[in-house]
């Protein structure tokens, strides 16, 4: 007995000083209950009925996440109130919700600062079930009319996510610095809000949908603030061929270098769905479904320190493509449109080769062999070095090898989610000018190619063997310029 209290001594303090190696990490994509009509005034009571029906749903996710031993689970942005509001509609669904700082676990002191039924009902959640939640509410705060910036019903309003530790405490409140279109009823914070809490299993960090295309905050945490695991909650509209959630968020986590727990809603109408648990090195498991409107609970066990893993390394991103003469000069080359960006494209017209291709001062490089060719399926390499300005203003360096809609060359950089044509290989490489390049390789069916690609240390994204199984829809090396990009 004495030896076993001894072992389990030494076991707990080691626990203490050096906190957990692995944690088990869950995500749970919700199909949100829409209010009827989100234009139209309700009571504040009105609304909590219509947001404990979705908070129903997101605590029977919850415990069933904590009895399978998840330590922290993340739900979607938007995923207890719903969306389009007007700024007089949206009122009633909002708590104040104020600075970790306070100390407070609401499910014990439900009323310390004024009336908070969601953020007391997921305390208490959090609390019963012993796991981190993490969820997205709106905070309003008070402001004075006659001061500058104080909009004129004398509220702000932010999209909010927050994090409740497993004593139901208030750990961690952010709110969202980059909004999306149709988000008129919240106002920006003043400055990028960098949220960071430690825990037995790391650093994390926590951001919102939208925020992941930019440096602040999304990119600063990593790097700036070194977090070895991100939060990131999203209502995310997936657009081919490059930013499908799914592929956007797994080459995201494996670029920076961190684990990042990504829970979308779920609208097959909306094209929202993906959710995911990614880290540096391993792609998956994740949610894709457009057939039918289910939510669901996904859960992976994680490294809590993913950099310190002996297999990983940061790129050069550019070695390779900087240490080759450039292959094939003379190549037919014509322009096309991908999500509105205006890529240089090439044709790939042999069952192997090896090419080069230019845009603005950038070159790509690409050598492939194509197993099983099918005759009516037209693959292009594509080029873009320049400025995105649709939805979001982000300048990028793109590589992409992907599949044109039909023969027809005007259709590529079109979306396109099935494809028969198997590569038995292929090697992308760019001479980027940015360490932040993200990865993707995304399979007919929108699937993501787990374990059938590698990131080289000079730089080149090539394929395993096993990308032979499955048809390709595109191969991708996606870098972000950062300090080229317009002020915020
Ligand atoms: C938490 O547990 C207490 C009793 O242990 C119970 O009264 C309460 O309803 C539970 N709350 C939630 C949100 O599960
Ligand atoms: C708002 O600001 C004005 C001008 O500074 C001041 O006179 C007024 O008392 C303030 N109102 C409140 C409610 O603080
Ligand atoms: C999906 O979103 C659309 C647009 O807001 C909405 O009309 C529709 O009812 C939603 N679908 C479901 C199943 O909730
Ligand atoms: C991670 O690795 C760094 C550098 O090797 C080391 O200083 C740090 O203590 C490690 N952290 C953990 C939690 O193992
Ligand atoms: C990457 O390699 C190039 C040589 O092509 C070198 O000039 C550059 O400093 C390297 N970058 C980093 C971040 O090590
Ligand atoms: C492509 O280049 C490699 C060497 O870089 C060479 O071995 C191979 O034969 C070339 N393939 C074609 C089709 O030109
Ligand atoms: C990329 O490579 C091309 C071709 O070698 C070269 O002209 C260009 O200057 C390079 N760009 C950068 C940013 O290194």
């Amino acid at each position: 007995m004495i030896s076993f209290y001894f072992l389990l001594f030494i076991l707990l303090s080691a626990i203490q000083s050096h906190g957990l190696d692995k944690f088990i990490a869950a995500v749970y994509e919700h199909a949100v209950i829409l209010p009827e009509n989100s234009l139209t005034l309700v009571t504040a009571e009105e609304a909590l009925v219509q947001m404990n029906r979705n908070l129903d749903i997101l605590e029977k996710a919850i415990k069933s996440a904590a009895s399978q031993g998840a330590h922290i689970i993340v739900t979607p942005e938007d995923g207890i109130y719903g969306w389009v509001f007007t700024r007089e509609s949206i009122y009633p669904f909002l708590e104040d919700i104020p600075d970790p700082e306070v100390n407070w676990i609401p499910c014990f002191d439900p009323e310390r600062f004024g009336r908070a039924p969601v953020q007391t009902r997921l305390s208490c959640i959090a609390k019963n079930n012993s796991i981190y939640v993490v969820a997205s509410i709106g905070d309003k705060k008070p402001c004075n009319v006659s001061s500058v910036g104080c909009p004129e019903d004398g509220h702000f309003f932010y999209n909010t996510a927050v994090v409740f530790d497993s004593d139901g405490r208030l750990v961690a409140r952010y709110h969202k610095y980059n909004l999306y279109s149709f988000e008129g009823q919240f106002n920006v914070p003043p400055e990028p809000e960098l949220v960071t809490f430690e825990t037995p299993f790391g650093k994390f960090g926590i951001f919102i949908c939208f925020d992941i295309l930019f440096y602040q905050p999304a990119a600063s945490l990593v790097v700036d603030h070194k977090v070895d695991t991100i939060l990131y909650t999203t209502g995310w509209l997936n657009i081919l061929p490059l930013f499908t959630a799914i592929e956007f968020h797994s080459a995201w986590a494996m670029g920076m270098g961190v684990n990042l727990l990504a829970a979308n809603l779920h609208n097959t109408s909306m094209r929202m769905t993906g959710s995911g648990i990614y880290s540096p090195e391993s792609i998956g498991p994740y949610y894709y479904n457009m057939d039918t409107e289910d939510g669901h609970l996904i859960l992976s066990e994680l490294s809590a320190h993913p950099r310190n893993s002996s297999t990983f390394f940061t790129p050069n991103w550019s070695l390779y493509a900087n240490s080759i003469d450039k292959y094939s000069p003379g190549l037919n080359v014509f322009s096309g449109h991908l999500f509105a960006d205006e890529y240089t494209f090439t044709k790939l017209t042999e069952p192997q080769g090896n090419y080069t291709l230019c845009q603005n001062n950038f070159c790509c490089h690409l050598t492939y062999s194509i197993l099983e060719k099918i005759i009516d399926e037209v693959y292009v390499l594509g080029v873009f070095n320049g400025l995105h300005t649709v939805e979001a203003k982000c300048y990028m360096q793109v590589c992409t090898l992907l599949k044109c809609l039909n023969t027809d060359l005007k259709t590529c950089g079109l979306p396109v989610e099935t494809a028969s044509t198997k590569f038995d290989y292929f090697s992308l490489s760019g001479n980027f000018s940015s360490s932040f390049v993200f990865p993707e390789v995304l399979l007919s069916e929108i699937k993501l190619a787990a374990g059938m690609f590698q990131v080289l240390p000079d730089g080149r994204l090539i394929s395993q063997s096993s990308i032979s199984q499955k048809p390709l829809l595109s191969a991708t090396l996606l870098a972000r310029l950062y300090d080229k990009d317009p002020k915020h």
